[in-house]
């Protein structure tokens, strides 16, 4: 039996991707299956955590007794994290939320009739970066899905969204990243420890993730 030891933390963990309509027929989107994130959500759970699981479009089946809320486009998701944010303790943002959207989306099926077609793009918000400006005692642990330089780059998302614990991930690599079962991670944290972890299954690391969280906790509330 896994041990309570996150009884009483409100965790909130948002999975899988956005989805971006171009119109009634087409979207914008990523590889993202859910799978780091409801890993991290079940075994969340399993420690004895309240957790609430925002996630993006997914085929998988959420984990038993964890509060689901389904989003599809990063706009959604936003409102949905904002909506939860008062009582929570934990934020794991495993998401991979797109970064742009169409700037219209088209009320009807875009015909084919030019040879080229241009689809205009505007930003999405930066979930986590808002959650970073407005911490408060809460704990933050974003992702970093890189296919380069990727100390430097996750290392960058660590400081800008003002971040506990970033999990980096190169997801060029084999048994890493999207829509495996397994994953590759290096653990950036806020007092520049790095930790480089072997391949493992995602529950896996999903556990091991929770174990740092357990302590920044810890430190928190100590200090
Ligand atoms: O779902 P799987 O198939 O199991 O794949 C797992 C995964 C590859 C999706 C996961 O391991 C992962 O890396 N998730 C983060 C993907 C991502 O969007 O990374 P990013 O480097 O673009 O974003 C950095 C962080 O900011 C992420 O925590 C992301 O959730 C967050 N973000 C990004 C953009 C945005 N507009 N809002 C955000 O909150």
């Amino acid at each position: 039996l896994t041990p309570k030891r996150l009884a009483g933390e409100r965790i909130l963990v948002t999975a899988g991707p956005t989805l971006e309509e171009i119109d009634p027929v087409r979207y914008i989107s990523n590889h993202s299956s859910g799978k780091m994130g409801y890993a991290i959500a079940r075994q969340a759970r399993l420690r004895g955590a309240e957790v609430t699981l925002v996630t993006g479009p997914s085929c998988l089946t959420p984990p038993l007794g964890v509060e689901v809320v389904r989003v599809q486009s990063a706009q959604e998701m936003r409102d949905a994290v904002q909506g939860c944010l008062p009582r929570i303790d934990v934020v794991i943002k495993a998401a991979a939320v797109a970064d742009y959207r169409p700037k219209t989306r088209a009320g009807e099926k875009v015909k084919k009739s030019q040879e080229s077609l241009c689809i205009e793009l505007e930003k999405n918000p930066d979930i986590l970066a808002e959650l970073g400006a407005h911490k408060g005692e809460r704990i933050l642990v974003g992702f970093a899905a890189e296919t380069q330089d990727l100390v430097r780059n996750a290392g960058a998302k660590l400081k800008a969204k003002n971040l506990d614990l970033v999990v980096a991930n190169d997801v060029s690599q084999e048994g890493a990243g999207f829509n495996v079962d397994t994953n590759i991670a290096k653990f950036l944290f806020s007092d520049g420890r790095i930790e480089e972890l072997p391949m493992m299954g995602k529950e896996e690391l999903a556990g091991v993730i929770l174990d740092n969280v357990e302590t920044l906790r810890g430190e928190k509330r100590g200090a």
